[in-house]
């Protein structure tokens, strides 16, 4: 009972008023978990987030375009003396993926965790984990060595996606050589600022954003484990880029040829209004400038061979060495505010289940970290042959799209 009471006043002293009438409607044994949960919130934190949900980077930054390698452009010599030193890495499986699958894919509209989406391509359709499994195999067939896996999950789909996994037997890759991780949380918010409670009756929560991968590489002990596989260079990237070139030589041996820490793909803008987060340089440093951020000098801005000088879309591919990945856990990453769908219980304890995006969700950004890194290769990639994103259930970055971006390649590929 003083637990409930605790919770009243907290839920009063910080305005949650929507929270305390469904605190108050519920059934005692629901009061007392709802409570316990209450009072694990960290309100000063939130109070924070909602106050700064609106601000943008800081205006003053010095922003400059940042140099690129166009894989279309390095000869066969470039080519071959860069796969080289690529391929000896994988060759002695010094190497992992991290795929990152903690998002809630709420745009996509799918139930269960984004991977376990089945696409409408082969015979009886493929799951995006499958197809990913299926990418990571031909690695295996070309070197002889499996590469070492880590797919981090939230806490709201992670027991799903592990079943998932198991009930489908890996799809054939070698499950001594996958682990599951699991991100940190964060409580949503409404537009006002209002903490919500879902249908379980809990507060509800949502993993902290990919940037938060670093932190829960480190916490769940899976760097620890890369080094004791003597892992050396670990390529970070969403799971929803059915395309995904995880295992790419040229990019790792770029990399080590140029002697940095970290390496990224992008893909050339497809025109300059495209709302896409481009490559550049943030006082000296890499970073992604989102595209609300750019004024129209820098959306048509082209250099003299008339290419657009901010024209190298982030594809949510980054390579970094182990050191980075493990110094990056230790960098504190801004929060960044996103509108999302998430259902929730009003006051009446009746479910509504959203049609437009109405809920705050705070997250970290895998890109915030590369201000901490001195310089970074940036490797432009072939759309057709690298990125085929499942964002959305219809139009643009859909099903339908990765499906005919998929086909097409897969095609040309049987033809060679
Ligand atoms: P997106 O920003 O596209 O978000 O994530 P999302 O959650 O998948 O989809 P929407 O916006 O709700 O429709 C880009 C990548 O980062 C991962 C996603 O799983 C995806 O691979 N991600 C995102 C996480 O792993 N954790 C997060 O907290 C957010």
């Amino acid at each position: 009972m003083k637990k409930i009471e605790q919770a009243k006043k907290r839920l009063e002293d910080n305005k949650q008023f929507k929270v305390l009438s469904i605190l108050e409607n519920l059934m005692d044994e629901k009061k007392e978990q709802l409570a316990k949960q209450i009072l694990k919130v960290d309100f000063n934190l939130i109070n924070r987030l909602y106050q700064n949900k609106d601000s943008k980077k800081n205006k003053n930054d010095k922003i400059e375009p940042i140099k690129y390698i166009d894989k279309n452009k390095l000869n066969n010599k470039q080519r071959q003396e860069i796969e080289k030193l690529g391929e000896k890495v994988l060759r002695q499986n010094q190497y992992a993926v991290v795929t990152m699958a903690g998002g809630q894919g709420t745009r996509l509209g799918w139930k269960g965790p984004k991977g376990t989406y089945k696409l409408d391509v082969g015979e009886d359709g493929k799951y995006i984990f499958e197809i990913l499994a299926n990418t990571l195999k031909r690695t295996t067939a070309k070197y002889g060595k499996e590469v070492y896996w880590y797919i981090m999950t939230s806490i709201e789909n992670n027991d799903e996606t592990i079943n998932f996994f198991e009930k489908h037997n890996y799809f054939g890759y070698n499950k001594d050589k996958v682990k599951f991780f699991t991100q940190n949380i964060l409580p949503l918010l409404d537009f006002e600022g209002n903490l919500l409670v879902d249908k379980n009756y809990t507060i509800k929560e949502a993993s902290d954003g990919n940037g938060g991968v670093f932190v829960a590489l480190k916490n769940s002990k899976m760097i620890d484990d890369m080094k004791a596989h003597n892992i050396k260079w670990v390529y970070v990237c969403g799971v929803d880029n059915i395309m995904a070139n995880m295992t790419d030589e040229i990019l790792l041996g770029l990399a080590i040829k140029n002697d940095v820490s970290s390496a990224s793909k992008s893909i050339k803008k497809a025109y300059p209004e495209e709302k896409v987060g481009i490559f550049c340089k943030r006082n000296g440093k890499p970073a992604i400038i989102e595209y609300t951020e750019m004024d129209e000098k820098m959306i048509y801005a082209e250099d003299e061979n008339g290419e657009l000088l901010y024209g190298e879309s982030n594809i949510v591919g980054h390579l970094f060495n182990i050191q980075t990945l493990e110094k990056m856990a230790e960098y504190k990453f801004e929060y960044h505010c996103a509108r999302k769908k998430n259902t929730f219980i009003d006051s009446d304890l009746k479910e509504v289940i959203p049609n437009e995006p109405n809920t705050l969700k705070f997250e970290a950004y895998i890109f915030d970290g590369f201000e901490y890194l001195n310089d970074m290769v940036i490797l432009r990639v072939n759309r057709e042959e690298e990125f085929a994103p499942i964002k959305n259930a219809t139009g643009v970055d859909s099903p339908e799209s990765a499906k005919e971006i998929y086909e097409n390649f897969y095609k040309k590929e049987e033809k060679k």
